[in-house]
């Protein structure tokens, strides 16, 4: 490994010279974006020249596999993803972990199949197993690149074609084109809605590339009842929090699905990893981007340093621990450990008292006991608490990105519970 330190020389010498020259191209959307490097990070890696690279693929896309012999390191560290297949192996069904989520999802896909999220290479064969409906091409946007390049060619009518139709014309996985389009080591934002959200916060150097590509799917989002095409409920960093969110959702009365005891219509909300790691409370934020904490820095068999893209929880990551955490963390698996268990707790607590709520609401509706005005009340806050509850229950951190805005959400969550339990009597 002899050549190993004259490398991270010549990596920290690019570094200088990115910084002085004004750093690398960052593209969102169709607009050139610049970004000054981190110290620190994978950022730090010299980017060798990127190679041309034709294909007859759809829409242009160059596949994963047709990047390997440039780029052998990541391809390899890319395709390991495929091991991620659940913990130790064993996806966790959440239907059985949790099966509370059987009544207040009740009306559904979530409330009869929801399973643990696993590697991106399994992205295309999971979504033709779910037994959840999909009707529309929409449920594809965060599965394959072949698609997000047939919307930026298309334009968004592409969201709502067929989904059978749409299905049989891709078959890449997540791959390089979703983050770097058909340039490798530059961070291009190919889905259009999160371009349109956050390419002015990027030109601002508000928030990085690398944590804004993996919020092209890490985040809650909503199909537009109009057009059915991808959207997010906010056009900046100052209106993701999740106040802002719930009040943009009960403005325009969306309704994601009606609970199908209560009829009370629902918001459900999606993996919201992006507005937990940016929203305030958030330690980290501005300090590390995704990349750092579930990507980081490998070396290859020459000792060369490569950007790792097997994307593994940084608990996971023990040279990540020992040579970055561990300068302020004594011990952050127990830490994790400690919030999570806090976090997971107070959910299934609280998502007992939205059960109960369910079941006594519907019973209520049942006998009449209750008068219009108390009922539209209940149903009120059961949107509302069940919406903070879920911000919560379904981000995959489970507490880690930002323990802070978690315990938040489930004050707000409990608080509006109680008074619909009152309300009930
Ligand atoms: C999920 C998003 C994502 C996917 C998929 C992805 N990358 Fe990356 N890639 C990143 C991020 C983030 C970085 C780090 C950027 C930084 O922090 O500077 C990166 C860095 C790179 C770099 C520059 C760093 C270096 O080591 O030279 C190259 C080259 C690269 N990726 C190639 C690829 C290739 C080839 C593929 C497909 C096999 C791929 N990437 C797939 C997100 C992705
Ligand atoms: C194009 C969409 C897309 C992008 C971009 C993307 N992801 Fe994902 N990611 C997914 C999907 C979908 C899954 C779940 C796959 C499944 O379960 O079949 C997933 C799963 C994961 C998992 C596994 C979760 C687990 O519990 O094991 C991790 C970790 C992850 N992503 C991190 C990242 C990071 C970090 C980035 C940015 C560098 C990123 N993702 C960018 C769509 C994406
Ligand atoms: C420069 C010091 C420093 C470094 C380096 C550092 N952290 Fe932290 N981290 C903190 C502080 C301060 C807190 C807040 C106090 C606490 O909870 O310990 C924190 C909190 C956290 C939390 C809990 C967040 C929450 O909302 O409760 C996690 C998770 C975390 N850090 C992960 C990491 C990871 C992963 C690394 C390495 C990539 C890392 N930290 C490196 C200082 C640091
Ligand atoms: C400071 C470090 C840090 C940063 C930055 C960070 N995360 Fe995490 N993330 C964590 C920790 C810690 C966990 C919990 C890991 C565990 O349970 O083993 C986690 C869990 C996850 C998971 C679940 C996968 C798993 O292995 O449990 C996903 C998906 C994820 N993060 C995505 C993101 C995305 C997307 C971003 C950027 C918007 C991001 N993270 C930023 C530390 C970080």
């Amino acid at each position: 490994m002899k050549n190993k330190s004259l490398d991270i020389c010549m990596a920290v010498l690019g570094i200088v010279l990115l910084v002085i020259f004004g750093a690398s191209a960052y593209v969102t959307g169709h607009t050139q974006v610049m970004e000054s490097k981190k110290v620190g990070s994978i950022s730090e890696i010299s980017i060798p020249e990127v190679p041309e690279v034709t294909t007859d693929r759809l829409n242009g896309v160059v596949s994963a596999a047709e990047w390997e012999s440039h780029y052998p390191d990541i391809y390899a560290s890319y395709m390991k993803n495929a091991e991620n297949t659940g913990h130790g192996g064993m996806r966790i069904s959440y239907v059985e972990t949790d099966p509370d989520i059987q009544v207040i999802y009740d009306g559904m896909g979530f409330s009869f199949d929801y399973t643990e999220a696993i590697g991106h290479n399994f992205t295309l064969n999971d979504i033709a197993e779910t037994t959840r409906p999909h009707k529309l091409a929409n449920c594809l946007t965060c599965k394959t690149p072949d698609m997000t390049a047939m919307v930026n060619a298309m334009g968004k009518g592409v969201y709502s074609m067929d989904f059978d139709e749409m299905y049989a014309q891709v078959s890449e996985p997540v791959s390089c084109y979703n983050c770097h389009g058909n340039t490798p080591g530059t961070m291009v934002i190919t889905h259009d809605y999160m371009a349109d959200a956050m390419n002015d916060e990027i030109a601002a150097s508000r928030v990085s590339g690398s944590v804004v590509s993996c919020a092209q799917c890490h985040i809650e989002y909503y199909f537009d009842p109009a057009t059915k095409a991808t959207s997010v409920p906010y056009d900046s960093l100052d209106n993701l929090d999740p106040d802002s969110i719930l009040a943009f959702y009960n403005k325009m009365g969306f309704v994601d699905f009606t609970n199908k005891n209560t009829g009370v219509g629902m918001i459900k909300v999606q993996h919201p990893e992006f507005e937990t790691f940016m929203g305030e409370g958030s330690v980290h934020k501005g300090m590390y981007t995704c990349a750092d904490c579930h990507m980081g820095v490998s070396y290859n068999e020459k000792g060369d340093p490569y950007a790792n893209h097997f994307l593994s929880s940084p608990l996971e990551n023990e040279a990540l621990l020992k040579d970055t955490c561990s300068m302020c963390h004594a011990d952050l698996p127990a830490q994790v450990k400690a919030i999570q268990e806090e976090i997971t707790g107070r959910e299934k607590q609280i998502s007992a008292m939205l059960v109960e709520i369910n079941t006594k609401l519907a019973a209520a509706i049942d006998s009449g006991s209750l008068s219009e005005d108390v009922i539209n009340q209940i149903k009120s806050l059961d949107r509302d608490a069940q919406f903070y509850w879920d911000f919560v229950y379904v981000e995959n951190a489970e507490g880690a990105h930002n323990s802070a805005l978690s315990r938040q959400c489930l004050d707000k969550a409990e608080a509006l519970a109680k008074q619909a339990l009152a309300l009930l009597g």
